[in-house]
């Protein structure tokens, strides 16, 4: 069986906390569900831990659990006193997504960019997170480029505040590397600058956290999943089947079992052109089929296809993502994306 966080709240509602007379999903005191593979960790959150409800609770999570996924999944149950409830990193933030490509250019900083500020234009709060260490391109697009994140102190520990502009949150590695001295950082400082990103910023309460990755396998890659509550990624691709060959190389890993992040859907970026004098017609330069297949095999859906137009480079480059503007193709695709991602966690 695929555990899911579906699954698991479902199995919850079983759980009933009989002082309040409902179940602990209703009661909102399942506050965190993390899914490893085989391994199933819940946070739940009391009132007061010396109430003698929890341990009693925590013996029927235990028990329900394994009763619905079976006797092998490990579970892990964690009481939460009410007041230290979002003390943890990132507690504020519901849900990271990370934008993953097989390599660089295909498109993933434009989707990630643009994907924030449809989730914006939608009613959410968003951040963005910029971890590509070689090519970090997400203060640009963001027209922040040159900035520095203010450094408040919290607890005696320096806290990171996010650059803001259009309303998202912004942070990334290329606020503290230099592109030409990227090269000469060690895996263990990226890694480091990376959970400073992650735990040492104050992103406040977000909806969605959009982390454009760097393109491909490595360390930052292990880091997220082992180490961070991800809800799911979004893999960016051209359609020539040498892009598809890469994301998927790239996708195979964030499903491995040590990270098991579940895969959100594909976005099929430079899906086709349409010349500015015959919006009636579609060339599909870059060919057509790859996508699907790869989708089919991967068993995920694609979530949207972009379109080739000149303005998305324009827009990149001033740092104003075109999605800002609601009237073009793009925005339209955006929107779609937008929506296909929430329906999509809604289910996992
Ligand atoms: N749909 C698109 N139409 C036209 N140009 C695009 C489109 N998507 C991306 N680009 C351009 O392609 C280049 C690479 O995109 P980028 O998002 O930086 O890729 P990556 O982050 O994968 O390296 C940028 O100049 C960007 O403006
Ligand atoms: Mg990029």
């Amino acid at each position: 069986m695929y555990i899911t966080r579906k699954v698991v709240t479902e199995a919850l509602k079983q759980v009933i906390f009989f002082a309040k007379q409902d179940n602990i999903v209703n009661l909102n005191m399942v506050d965190d569900i993390e899914i490893k593979g085989n391994e199933v960790k819940v946070n739940i959150v009391f009132p007061k831990l010396d109430d003698p409800a929890v341990g009693i609770i925590y013996n029927s999570v235990v028990k329900t659990l394994k009763q619905e996924l079976g006797e092998d999944v490990k579970v892990d149950v964690a009481p939460i006193a009410e007041a230290d409830k979002g003390r943890g990193p990132l507690a504020g933030v519901k849900n990271v997504i990370a934008v993953i490509a097989g390599k660089g250019g295909v498109g993933k900083s434009t989707v990630a960019a643009n994907l924030a500020v449809s989730l914006l234009k939608a009613g959410k709060s968003v951040g963005v997170l910029d971890a590509d260490i070689m090519g970090p391109s997400v203060p640009m697009m963001f027209g922040v480029e040159g900035q520095q994140p203010g450094v408040i102190e919290r607890e005696g520990k320096p806290i990171m505040i996010p650059i803001e502009n259009y309303g998202i949150k912004i942070l990334s590695l290329g606020f503290f590397v230099q592109p030409d001295q990227a090269l000469m950082w060690r895996g263990s400082m990226i890694n480091k600058a990376f959970n400073q990103l992650m735990e040492d910023s104050d992103w406040g309460t977000l909806d969605y956290l959009v982390i454009d990755m760097p393109p491909g396998t490595g360390d930052i890659q292990l880091t997220l999943g082992q180490s961070y509550n991800v809800r799911g990624t979004i893999l960016v691709t051209t359609p020539q089947k040498v892009a598809t060959a890469d994301v998927r190389r790239a996708a195979m890993m964030y499903r491995q079992e040590s990270l098991t992040i579940p895969l959100l859907g594909i976005v099929e970026n430079m899906a086709y052109f349409v010349p500015e004098d015959m919006p009636d017609k579609k060339y599909f330069i870059f060919g057509k089929g790859a996508t699907d297949e790869l989708a089919q095999e991967l068993d995920i859906p694609v979530l949207g296809r972009v379109p080739i137009v000149e303005k998305v480079v324009e827009s990149g480059d001033n740092g104003a993502p075109i999605t800002l503007d609601d009237n073009s193709s793009v925005s339209e695709a955006f929107r779609e994306i937008a929506k296909n991602v929430e329906q999509r966690l809604e289910i996992l």
